[in-house]
């Protein structure tokens, strides 16, 4: 029989409920049909499809109740949709190429399906704090049109033993309810090493119904997860990943970006951006995110018509400097100096720390710094 191996594949999707090799093998049985002269079946048969691929986007906006805890009645995870363009992210070329690729990745799963291929759709960030694993997670939603279910961690893990587990599977059924991105931030929070000595039983159990309810995931559900302590993460749990993405702190071009960003066209004219990026090593996007609007609040509630020099640079030596205001005068100025001698001249200097400029001279002198 001709077409047999598809027919055979779409009733195999059937009998185990997978919607997407179903309609991925119809696809191809649509392709051949053509291909073999036989328009009018191919166009049925995408029509159907089409039909089916409609109902899971209508299901896939409709919100059914949130799973709660037992015990504290606190909903298991939030869901929001995010529209495409409402995220903005600054990446660095090789984070772009790799989120890019997962999500083509997940487009052309019917495409992988059917080409023999199977693809789990999951992604492990992980990196220090505040460098947008989070507004990943949302951006990610946003390329793929679906909704995000963030997990909360603090209701998912409960006080009473073995509620856990319960809550991650009440968690896991939700999201496969309706095809959705599951967002597990904080992950090291239930992913815990297995063998860490200072937790009980408890803790395994949660790990291995966390694997189980993993495995158990179908490919109608994106799985993305994001932690901050990688180290903590059981062997096993890494495993489960396609994808995996170290998330570092911006890039000295990043850093730019986000300054431009942030300052959103108020950055005092004095104050080359590049000077600034250049200063502003070692700080997540989230501290230059702070530090760019907290100068623009100022500027705002000063009626002033944009941010100052002083107050921004200021604010700067306070972020990069530890303990800037219990330091000495010869102190302050030399290490603001040692953060950037070309945004903290002399003069500046003098203005924020109010002293005159041939005292700053003296002192950085002294201090070698000059
Ligand atoms: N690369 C980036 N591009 C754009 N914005 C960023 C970037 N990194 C950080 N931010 C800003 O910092 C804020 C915090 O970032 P986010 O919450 O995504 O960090 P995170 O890596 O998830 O941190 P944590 O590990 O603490 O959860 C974001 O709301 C965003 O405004
Ligand atoms: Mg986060």
């Amino acid at each position: 029989m001709q077409h047999f191996l598809e027919v055979l594949k779409i009733l195999d999707g059937a009998v185990n409920a997978d919607r997407n090799k179903v309609l991925a093998y119809a696809e191809q049985l649509a392709a051949k049909l053509e291909a073999n002269g036989d328009p009018r079946s191919a166009e049925g048969i995408r029509r159907t499809v089409r039909k089916g691929r409609t109902r899971d986007l209508e299901a896939s906006r409709m919100t059914s109740a949130l799973p709660v805890d037992g015990e504290s009645r606190l909903a298991l995870a939030d869901e929001r949709s995010y529209a495409a363009g409402e995220v903005r992210i600054v990446f660095d070329a090789s984070s772009a190429e790799r989120v890019a690729e997962f999500v083509r990745n997940i487009r052309g799963s019917a495409e992988l399906m059917a080409g023999g291929v199977n693809l789990s759709p999951s992604l492990l960030m992980y990196g220090p704090p505040g460098c947008g694993k989070t507004e990943i997670a949302k951006y990610v939603a946003a390329q793929l049109d679906l909704p995000l279910l963030t997990a909360r961690t603090d209701s998912l893990i409960s006080s009473y033993l073995g509620s856990t587990a319960k809550n991650l599977r009440l968690l896991f059924e939700h999201a496969m309810s309706r095809p959705c991105v599951l967002f597990l931030d904080e992950f090291d929070a239930v992913a815990k090493l297995r063998d860490d000595q200072h937790e009980l039983g408890e803790l395994k159990r949660v790990v291995v119904s966390l694997l189980q309810n993993i495995d158990a995931l179908d490919s109608n559900t994106v799985l993305v997860a994001a932690t901050n302590h990688e180290h903590l993460l059981d062997r096993a749990i890494w495993r489960r990943f396609a994808f995996r993405l170290q998330i570092g702190l911006p890039t000295l071009v990043a850093r730019r970006t986000l300054l431009e960003q942030f300052l959103a066209g108020q950055a005092p004219p004095a104050i080359p951006l590049e000077d600034l990026a250049i200063a502003t090593e070692g700080m997540s996007g989230a501290d230059i995110r702070t530090l760019c609007e907290e100068a623009r609040r100022t500027a705002i509630l000063n009626r002033q018509t944009g941010i100052t020099d002083r107050d921004l640079l200021l604010r700067l030596a306070r972020n990069r400097i530890a303990d800037l205001d219990t330091l000495s005068t010869r102190d302050q100025l030399a290490s603001a100096r040692r953060l950037s001698p070309k945004l903290f001249t002399v003069r500046r200097l003098a203005d924020l720390f109010s002293v005159s400029t041939g005292k700053v001279s003296t002192l950085l002198r002294k201090e070698g710094t000059t």
